[in-house]
């Protein structure tokens, strides 16, 4: 990993490892998401507008791996490739390649994952496997094929998400996840088909409350499936096991049936908020910080580094920035705003 010397050099204050990345709550921020596109083929009612005038940010595969080796110096373990669609951006491989011999402090190599539309994953997988990513979470919210054209906007899009899924497995991606965004009115009806599924294809399934984050203004407390009709439902289908966490800032609460065939989570930021133990920050493709998905603002990384800022000033500006992390998100209160972008704007 090329450093600035003061970056290597552990008794700069700025990458001293007892001194990593924290915010003023106390949480340790070791998980960073890059949205490396704000382009996306799909366009899913829950996400956004039918129509297209927008106009797309972008940075070069360089810049973005500038900004993450000093996340990196600074205790970030994770990192996460988000869009808009990341699979859009060609240089993809490459960019996994550079990032998977990067180690963390410990000298661990990073967790590296990818969440993707899938609409480009069957020629993918494979390339992306060898560039050094071994796992994949795959976003899908019907497992019918109407249902999931009405949803993305685009013919054919089940067809190929399920090839690119299968693909995955082939390829030797593990665990492959399936993300499902319930909406209701348009999908709450999928939540037994997305159990067999599961079963079927060897894949976890993970059901994620609906959140205010959409360019059109559908959002609505009753919109909301919340994880307590999402466990009855599976429960009437079969008898739900839980499963323990993977790590304290597991955002799913996992469970598999009572056979143990299969794997269910369930993401509930609307009806069980794990803000307090949130270790996320973003990096929008415009190379702005968020520090909650929530936020009302951003903080211009990629502007420090236009300005011509070394290593250490970016480290500073994002110890500055993370210091800053809200406490937790307002969704469902009194005078709740929302987010000053929406989600194909910030990355998942
Ligand atoms: N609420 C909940 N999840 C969402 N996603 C996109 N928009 C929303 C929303 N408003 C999901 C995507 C993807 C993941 C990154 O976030 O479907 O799987």
């Amino acid at each position: 990993m090329v450093l600035t010397p003061a970056l290597r050099n552990e008794t700069d204050a700025a990458v001293r490892p007892s001194d990593r990345l924290t915010d003023r709550h106390g949480r340790r921020i070791t998980d960073l998401r890059i949205s490396i596109t704000d382009r996306c083929n799909y366009k899913c009612v829950y996400c956004r507008t039918g129509n297209d005038g927008a106009v797309y940010a972008e940075l070069s595969i360089a810049e973005y791996l500038r900004m993450a080796r000093v996340f990196i110096a600074l205790g970030i373990e994770k990192i996460r490739l988000t869009g808009g669609e990341p699979l859009l951006r060609r240089e993809l491989p490459q960019l996994l390649r550079e990032l998977s011999a990067l180690r963390t402090l410990d000298g661990e190599p990073l967790d590296l994952a990818l969440t993707t539309n899938g609409h480009l994953l069957e020629e993918m997988a494979e390339p992306l496997r060898a560039a050094g990513l071994s796992r994949i979470t795959v976003s899908m919210d019907a497992v019918d094929a109407d249902k999931f054209a009405r949803i993305t906007r685009v013919p054919g899009s089940y067809q190929r998400v399920l090839a690119g899924i299968r693909a995955a497995k082939r390829a030797g991606l593990d665990p492959v996840k399936v993300n499902c965004v319930l909406l209701r009115g348009f999908n709450e009806d999928q939540i037994v088909a997305f159990a067999k599924f599961s079963r079927e294809e060897g894949v976890i399934v993970r059901f994620i409350e609906f959140m205010p984050l959409e360019e059109d203004r559908l959002w609505t407390p009753e919109s909301v499936v919340s994880l307590r009709e999402i466990t009855t439902a599976l429960n009437s289908f079969k008898l739900l096991v839980p499963l323990a966490p993977n790590a304290a800032s597991e955002t799913a609460v996992r469970y598999t049936f009572d056979d143990g065939v299969g794997e269910i989570g369930i993401i509930a930021p609307v009806t069980q908020a794990f803000c307090g133990h949130c270790s996320r920050v973003r990096l929008t493709s415009d190379g702005k910080i968020r520090t909650c998905l929530f936020s009302q603002t951003d903080h211009d990384l990629y502007g420090v580094l236009q300005r011509g800022g070394s290593d250490d000033d970016l480290a500073a500006f994002i110890r500055r920035t993370v210091d800053q992390k809200e406490a937790r998100h307002h969704i469902g209160e009194p005078g709740f705003l929302k987010p000053s972008r929406s989600m194909v704007h910030i990355g998942g």
